[in-house]
């Protein structure tokens, strides 16, 4: 799928749904707070949510105190929506309109955050191209919590296909710049009561 495609694809997904009518919708994102707690993540920590969309999880993190937040999306109108929601504190994030694999950051981030984004890269140039720039954009230790669709998990998302991984495929993937910290499996429940299978892997950056 073409950059612009792609890109159209998203801000008519958000142009026309709400966010609690898309499968993906959760009120409370458990496991990724469960991740900064588990790994005590500083509240200064430099974090990037990719593919964040307008999930909540940048509320709860203002909420907990975290200083230092960037949402990245390659919908505007993802963007656009969050803030709105967040009204004042929109302003204490940074917003990212980019899509991942041509992004190129100024700064280096702590925490590499990817909810249900990373299995729309079909491509295997670009799944590699992906892990390239995540291990870039990290600093050194860096951390990565990322979710994907099991390999028994759904096959498409929002009308298009995804990677589905095993956590074997998903720690594969991350081999060479990723070192294994944790991984395992969910279901979610969508908000029309439809289980999804998903493999979460938690990372810490190689090198530097
Ligand atoms: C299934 S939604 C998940 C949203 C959010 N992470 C969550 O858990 O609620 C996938 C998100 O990834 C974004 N996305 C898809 N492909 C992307 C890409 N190549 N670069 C940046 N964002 C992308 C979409 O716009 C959408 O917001």
């Amino acid at each position: 799928m073409e950059n612009t495609e792609k890109e159209k694809h998203w801000e008519k997904v958000y142009q026309t749904k709400n966010f609690t009518e898309v499968g993906w919708y959760q009120k409370i994102p458990t496991l990724s707070l469960s991740f900064f707690e588990e790994m005590e993540i500083p509240k200064n920590a430099q974090v990037l949510d990719v593919g964040g969309g307008d999930s909540y999880l940048v509320d709860h993190l203002l909420e907990l105190g975290y200083t230092d937040l960037h949402v990245l999306d390659i919908s505007g109108k993802a963007i656009e929506k969050a803030q709105v929601r967040l009204g004042e504190n929109a302003s204490k994030v940074s917003w990212i309109q980019s899509d991942v694999l041509q992004f190129e950051p100024q700064v280096k981030f702590d925490v590499w955050h990817d909810r249900a984004a990373f299995h729309f890269i079909l491509d295997q140039e670009e799944i590699e191209k992906y892990a390239q720039i995540a291990h870039k954009c990290l600093s050194e230790n860096g951390l990565m919590f990322i979710g994907t669709f099991s390999d028994t998990g759904p096959t498409h998302c929002s009308g298009l296909p995804v990677t589905q991984y095993s956590i074997e495929k998903l720690t594969q993937v991350f081999s060479l710049y990723f070192q294994k910290i944790n991984c395992f499996h969910t279901d979610h429940i969508t908000p029309s009561g439809v289980k999804q299978h998903y493999t979460f892997c938690s990372f810490r950056k190689i090198g530097k």
